[in-house]
Order: C-alpha cells, then structure tokens, then sequence
C-alpha cells in the first residue's frame, strides 16, 4: 500500500496507480498542543511511505508514518521521500553547527528497511543512512515541458554544482549548448555572488536548471549577471521549494515560465517524478 504524507499527495496518487497498489486515506491531526498524529489503514506486506520533508513538521511526520505502518501491520516498509529537506547541510560549515543531512539520514533509517530520494543535493547524503538508500536523477523530467522550438537553445547552471544537471536536461531535450556560471554565497548574510560565463546568449533561448529554487536569489542572480539579453528565459529546477517570494523575484528577472516536478507540490509542479520513482522500486 502507498502511504502519503501531506506534502506528497499528488505525487503518490500517481505512484500507487503506476505500481496499481492502493492509496492508504491517512488521517492528519493535530493535537492542542500543535504536536502530530498520524493514522493509517491496517497495512499487510510492504508499505510504501511517500513523504517529502520539505519543512520540519513534515520530517517528524515522516518518522510517525514510517512507525504507523509498521504498528498497522506492514512486514516491509519502503521510505520514498521526493524531496529531502536539510540535505544542503551536508557539513558542519562553522565550528558548532550539525550534519542535519545526517541527523536527518540515522532518524530516517530506524523505521524503514530501504530509502529512496530524487535528486539529492549531493549524492554523498546517501552514505548518512544506516539503511540501503538509492537516489533517482529527476533532471531528464524537466526537458518535457519545456516548448519544441527552443532558439538555439543554451542550457546554463547557475553554479559548478549544477553542470551535470544541465548536460542531463541537455541530453534529454536532445539537443543544444551547456555552460556554468561561478556562485560564491555569503554563509553570513545569504546574500548569492554570481559571476558571468563566457558565452554568447544574444538572440539565443535561455533555459536555467538547477537541483533546488528556494528563494529564487540564485537564478535570478544568475540571469542578471548576463551580459546580453537572451532571447527568452525558462528556468527549472527538480525541487520548485519557491519560497520568500521567488516567482516575483524571477518574473521580474525577465523569466517566461517555471517548471518544477512534482517533488515538492507547487503551481509550476508541471511533470511527475512518479514513473522514475517505480522504476526504482
Ligand atoms: C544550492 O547550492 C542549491 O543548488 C541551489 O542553488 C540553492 O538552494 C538555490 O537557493 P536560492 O533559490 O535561495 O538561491
């Protein structure tokens, strides 16, 4: 049986009618306090947990799903989570700070036999599990929406850690150029530093792909920093997170359209992850 959590409702429907599984209906409460509480269906076989954890609340969800199903009765339980929240910490970047990714990970292992993610920020995050952990690349997902006639079209990652990304969507798109910006980001003030690629956008369409949109300050840093005007910009990213604001912020950076996948569920949500999630089941 497929079990949701909240932020994953769409993406799991989806899943449950590839795998023809059923979609377990969970009850979502909140106690007076604010504290959560799950229920699920009786469970038999494998439960299939589907919970992005995109926010804090989602995360300790997940930990209750994960427990739910087993108390209910699941003999396996797979733990698919679309989109990992705190994966970015990856390491103490100051004296005193956590590993969340870590945290996050040996938290998330107690409760299931296996994990699945898409696209983690790095793929390194997998070894923090203390349980088998896969990850599937949802780049190739985000050439679907974009329009056939792209002017000779010019594939740019914002920064050096997005290159492979942008070859993907490239290869998948099936054809035109790639080319990385530098990005240096204050660890203080947040504040994003980009500085420009050598190529030639002029008269050219413009599609920038990264893993994560969180404030949109990367992307539209990015588009900025261009030294001519393309001709048109699209701009996706696996994980639309969307949040302070971005879309204004990238609507005024002169971008035509958003594409997101269905990892976190928002309006530019435009292609499911669902297909490449049960392939690797
Ligand atoms: C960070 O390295 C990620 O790949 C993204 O570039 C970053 O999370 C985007 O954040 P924002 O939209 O807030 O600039």
């Amino acid at each position: 049986m497929i079990v949701p959590g909240t932020d994953s409702q769409a993406v799991a429907a989806e899943l449950a009618a590839i795998l023809d599984e059923p979609l377990a209906e969970v009850e979502y409460r909140r106690f007076a306090d604010g504290e959560l509480l799950v229920e699920v269906p009786p469970q038999d076989g494998r439960a299939i947990v589907v919970a992005a954890t995109g926010t804090s609340e989602a995360h300790v969800q997940l930990l209750q799903l994960q427990d739910a199903v087993r108390e209910a009765g699941a003999e396996e339980v797979i733990t698919v989570i679309p989109y990992m929240g705190y994966a970015r910490q990856d390491e103490a970047f100051e004296p005193g700070q956590p590993v969340s990714a870590r945290a996050m990970a040996k938290a998330i292992s107690t409760g299931t036999d296996r994990v699945l993610t898409v696209s983690p920020h790095e793929s390194s995050i997998l070894d923090f599990f203390t349980v088998p952990a896969t990850a599937v690349d949802g780049g190739p997902a985000l050439a679907e929406p974009l329009p056939e006639d792209l002017t000779d079209p010019v594939f740019l990652a914002p920064d050096q850690g997005a290159i492979d990304l942008a070859e993907t969507v490239r290869d998948a798109y099936g054809r035109g150029e790639t080319d990385a910006f530098e990005k240096h980001r204050d660890r203080e003030t947040g504040a994003v530093e980009i500085e420009p690629a050598a190529l030639d956008v002029a008269g050219r369409d413009l599609v920038v792909v990264d893993d994560i949109i969180a404030t949109g300050g990367t992307m539209s840093g990015a588009i900025a920093a261009l030294g001519e005007r393309p001709e048109r910009v699209f701009v996706g990213a696996v994980h639309p997170l969307l949040v302070d604001g971005a879309l204004a912020k990238l609507s005024n950076a002169g971008v035509e359209a958003v594409y997101g996948t269905d990892t976190i569920e928002r309006s530019v949500s435009e292609v499911s992850v669902a297909e490449l999630i049960a392939a690797a089941i």
